[in-house]
């Protein structure tokens, strides 16, 4: 198959990399020239240590380079010559449209084109494609060669056809698809948002350290705290997502971005690219990153207490998004386990804890004397229906 891949970054060459492996060929276009070329030095790099690792033959990596991959100019002729094209540029709405609108004047019929947004409504990128029913979601995690997980996203015009070969394009590169419908934040970064806003607010009422809810949430079996892993991937792209959720679902009090994220941008404290975040990584800081004061800690909560108290949050919100039919519990739970690495997924997690059990959890925290706790804490519509049963 030929692929195009519109936006040759971080996610663009981690996809171009994986369809070359999986003997596609790709078409990579960029509107800067210089990350073409940035692309492809990423694209190589991956390459070999792929052969470092004996997975892939030198032959296949030589030929996956000089024949498989080509730089492409314009969207014109990637729309033209490709079969599918997977758009990875900038988490822009309207730049996205314009990309949208291009590819699908230059396109055929029948090709398949499909953005890697993280939390744009893939119906808002398709509006204005003359044929939207051709236009999908197929949201990669980074790194796209090594996460197992892809969302593959129905909006509102695509047509069944489309999502089905999305899916076996996506097996066929040995990823798991899991289907669901165009909401805000699809599944994983939607049902997943509390783990790390949970765990900030906990912080932000001084009710626990940084350190004493990584080290609970990592000895619940989770790989990585949810400080240490906004660290990783980056406090700003975490915010972003955060505020791009609590403005898709009309300010939710749930989806509240935190101020000590808010802060901590500020303070150009990214995380790990910038040698501190929550934890300090450079022996000598850029003079450009600042220092947060973060909340004194007063409480002392278990670690079973820090643990439920994410969890319950979590099922909540699977429990919101399967009624509001994003996506089938098992789906759910697959792709949380996938997309998030989590040990279980919310839906087995429930059944282990017992639905009433979940349900008291959240009464008692919801029953707290302020009322953006009782707003915080509400139990899913979804969770209390099935409950009663
Ligand atoms: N980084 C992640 O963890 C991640 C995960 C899943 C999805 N995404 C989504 O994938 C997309 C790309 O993210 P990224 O992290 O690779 O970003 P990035 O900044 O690394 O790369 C974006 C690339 O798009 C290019 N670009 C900008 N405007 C363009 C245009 N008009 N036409 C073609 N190329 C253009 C830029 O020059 C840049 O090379 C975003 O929509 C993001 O939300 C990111």
């Amino acid at each position: 198959m030929i692929v195009g891949i519109v936006g040759a970054g971080t996610m663009g060459a981690g996809i171009a990399q994986l369809c070359l492996q999986h003997g596609h060929e790709v078409l990579l276009h960029d509107v800067d020239e210089a990350a073409i070329a940035r692309g492809r030095e990423r694209v190589a790099q991956g390459l070999q240590r792929l052969m470092a690792s004996g997975r892939l033959s030198d032959e296949e990596a030589g030929t996956a380079l000089s024949l498989r991959l080509r730089d492409a100019y314009g969207l014109d002729a990637l729309g033209a010559e490709a079969d599918l094209v997977i758009e990875a540029a900038l988490e822009d709405l309207e730049l996205k449209r314009t990309i949208f609108r291009a590819l699908d004047s230059a396109a055929g019929p029948d090709v398949l084109l499909a953005t890697n947004t993280s939390a744009l409504s893939v119906s808002a990128i398709a509006e204005g494609a003359a044929r939207p029913e051709r236009v999908l979601g197929m949201h990669f995690f980074n790194p796209a060669p090594v996460m197992a997980l892809v969302e593959v996203v129905a909006a509102a015009a695509t047509s069944r056809r489309a999502m089905d070969t999305a899916v076996s394009f996506v097996q066929g590169m040995g990823k798991t698809a899991v289907a669901c419908r165009d909401a805000p934040g699809f599944i994983v970064n939607r049902v997943n948002r509390p783990f790390t806003l949970e765990a900030l607010r906990m912080v932000e009422a001084g009710e626990a350290s940084v350190e004493a809810i990584d080290r609970a949430i990592e000895a619940a079996g989770y790989p990585m705290g949810p400080f240490r892993l906004m660290d990783l991937v980056g406090i700003d792209i975490n915010l972003a997502v955060a505020r791009a959720l609590y403005d898709a679902f009309d300010e939710a009090e749930r989806f509240r971005p935190s101020i000590i994220q808010e802060r901590m941008v500020a303070a150009a404290r990214l995380g790990r690219k910038s040698g501190a975040g929550f934890y300090v990584y450079a022996e000598e800081l850029d003079r450009s990153v600042g220092v947060v004061d973060l909340p004194e800690v007063t409480g002392s909560l278990p670690p079973e207490e820090i643990v439920a108290r994410v969890e319950l949050a979590i099922i909540n919100e699977a429990y919101h998004a399967a009624g509001e039919d994003v996506a089938d519990p098992p789906d759910i739970d697959l792709a949380m386990k996938l997309g998030a690495n989590h040990p279980h997924g919310p839906f087995e997690r429930a059944g282990q804890l017992g639905l009433r059990a979940v349900i008291d959890g959240r009464e008692r925290l919801a029953g707290g004397p302020q009322a953006e706790a009782r707003e915080r804490f509400r139990v899913a519509p979804a969770l209390w229906s099935m409950a009663s049963l």
